[in-house]
């Protein structure tokens, strides 16, 4: 089967659907790839590196588009602005297309398509399950998109982000609101974190607060309970009265931040607006907005898609083609996920669409000249189980980390009570048929017992490695040992048990306190 790859034919678009590594994988499946002359130039692909990986160069569209059984391309189909001839033209009768579609904006295509008598697969729309995750353009692209979006507002601000002390005078770190902690808003929050910027951000979905500090930003809270989880891994659209609390979270913030980048939206529906035009003016001079929805109307009121404009002193950046400004990566990434995809619909190297496979249902949105998007809804992930509340540890056991159903407080202290007793009695007994001396050790030997386990049994479970245990035992015995000596007559025996208690106990304790601090780097808030 050959599978071909036009030159993108949008104005700027620089991506291209393969790179020579992926060209190899596909051969590897068993297909044959063609290439459109110059495909890859904008995204530094030449001729000769496709054809070194073993593809085969074609002059031009048409020569492409009418040769191959499968065409691979990045942007939706569309017509060439020179020769007026629409891509969907172009495909073969009954042939395959894989390429980013929005079925929702473009039914009129979906039935030029379906005219076609094509199979159709739309890589916006692969289910956000984790097991698709590695076919999943729409991540890979908004990535790329965060982290341009970082770059661009770097561009065009004035300042270091990083705070910095110089000879000159102290320079303050840049604050940045991230408004939308999705795939591109994380990516944001990271690349502004590594460059220095205090970052803050904010999400409709409260689950995502953890990865947000994780990255080492701050997640602004609103006093207002609503959760923002929708289905299928995307967020719900909120109340009005939500968004006009976060509104009154960003009037704030934007007193304070230098930027602000902006990733909100629902699929499918119209990006909401979260900074007014009155907001952009109360920020200061030489401030930026990036606002990542702007295709999808924009989160900024003011924002022109696809442009930078200065209002009130404040750039707004509204690029609507981010990943195609890292076009290599983006192209890399984009042939990556296609890689994936068609190894999951090859088998013995011919091309198949399994409709029992929730993945490869979701992708495809035309099937053999029939439209078959949306797809039928996904069953909801299984909940999660609610936290039940921590049952108060148990008498002598609490610390061990023994799971199993708590016991009676009760019950263990009766039986505590019958332990003590008949170890009482059988000390009595011993004590009055043994000899003195014997009576000394076995005060000594139990109390060693006692002694060592308890420093070892309260080192917690997590990092009970046997190191900690045995030093912790060794200084228990030292312990005992010092304990013994401190009466004896010599001056310098004495202030050497004293010495040797004293540094053993420095041990067991510094030993908690560094077992304490290290689970506290793993404990969630
Ligand atoms: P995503 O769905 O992973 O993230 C969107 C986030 O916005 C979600 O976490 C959601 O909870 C949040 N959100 C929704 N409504 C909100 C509200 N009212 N307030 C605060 N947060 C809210 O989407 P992803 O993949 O991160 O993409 C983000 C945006 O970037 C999209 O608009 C996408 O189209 C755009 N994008 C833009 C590109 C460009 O070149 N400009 C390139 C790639 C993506």
């Amino acid at each position: 089967m050959k599978i071909g790859i036009p030159r993108e034919i949008y104005p700027e678009e620089k991506r291209v659907a393969a790179s020579p590594d992926s060209v190899k994988q596909l051969i590897k499946m068993g297909y044959q790839v063609v290439i459109e002359s110059n495909a890859g130039a904008a995204a530094q692909f030449t001729d000769d590196s496709y054809k070194a990986a073993g593809a085969e160069i074609v002059p031009d569209a048409a020569s492409l588009w009418g040769g191959v059984d499968m065409v691979v391309k990045v942007r939706p189909p569309m017509e060439n602005p020179d020769s007026k001839q629409h891509e969907a033209d172009l495909l073969g009768e009954g042939k395959n297309l894989i390429s980013f579609l929005w079925p929702a904006q473009n039914k009129e295509l979906m039935d030029r398509l379906a005219a076609r008598k094509a199979t159709v697969l739309a890589m916006d729309s692969v289910p956000r399950i984790s097991r698709a995750q590695k076919l999943d353009a729409l991540s890979s692209m908004a990535n790329i998109a965060g982290y341009r979006a970082v770059l661009e507002a770097a561009h065009h601000f004035g300042r270091f982000f990083t705070g910095q002390i110089t000879a000159a005078g102290r320079v303050p770190p840049a604050k940045i609101m991230v408004i939308g902690a999705g795939v591109a808003g994380l990516s944001a929050i990271g690349t502004a974190v590594a460059m220095g910027a205090v970052v803050r951000a904010f999400d409709t979905r409260p689950e995502v607060a953890d990865q947000v500090k994780s990255m080492g930003a701050e997640f602004l809270m609103l006093s207002f309970e609503e959760d923002g989880t929708g289905e299928g891994g995307y967020a719900k659209v909120m109340s009005p009265e939500f968004i006009k609390a976060e509104m009154e979270l960003f009037a704030q913030q934007a007193k304070e931040v230098d930027i602000i980048i902006t990733t909100a939206l629902i699929p499918g529906v119209r990006a909401p607006i979260l900074i007014t035009e009155e907001m952009v003016k109360s920020m200061k001079q030489g401030s930026v907005v990036v606002d990542l929805a702007a295709e999808q109307g924009g989160n900024t009121e003011g924002i022109e898609p696809g442009k930078v404009v200065v209002k009130h002193g404040v750039t707004l950046i509204g690029y609507t083609d981010l990943p195609s400004r890292l076009a290599t990566q983006a192209s890399n990434l984009y042939a990556q996920n296609i890689c994936h995809l068609l190894k999951d619909m090859t088998k013995d190297g011919v091309f198949s669409v399994n409709m029992e496979d929730v993945v490869q249902r979701g992708t495809t949105v035309v099937n053999q000249g029939e439209v078959i998007w949306p797809p039928p809804k996904l069953p909801p992930p299984p909940a999660q189980p609610k936290k039940a509340p921590t049952p108060p540890p148990a008498h002598g056991h609490g610390k061990h980390g023994h799971s199993g159903p708590a016991e009676d407080p009760a019950e263990t202290r009766r039986r505590l009570l019958t332990y003590m007793g008949l170890g009482g009695a059988v000390l009595a007994l011993v004590g009055m048929s043994a000899p003195p001396a014997f009576l000394a050790h076995l005060t000594v030997f139990a109390l060693s017992c006692f002694i060592g386990y308890m420093v070892i049994w309260n080192v917690t479970p997590a990092l009970h490695t046997p190191l900690m245990s045995v030093t912790n035992a060794i200084s228990g015995i030292i312990i005992i040992g010092a304990m013994v000596q401190m009466a004896a007559p010599s001056g310098t025996v004495v202030a050497l048990a004293a010495i040797a208690a004293l540094l053993a106990a420095i041990n067991v304790a510094g030993g908690f306190l560094v077992t304490q601090r290290m689970l506290k780097m793993f404990r969630k808030e």
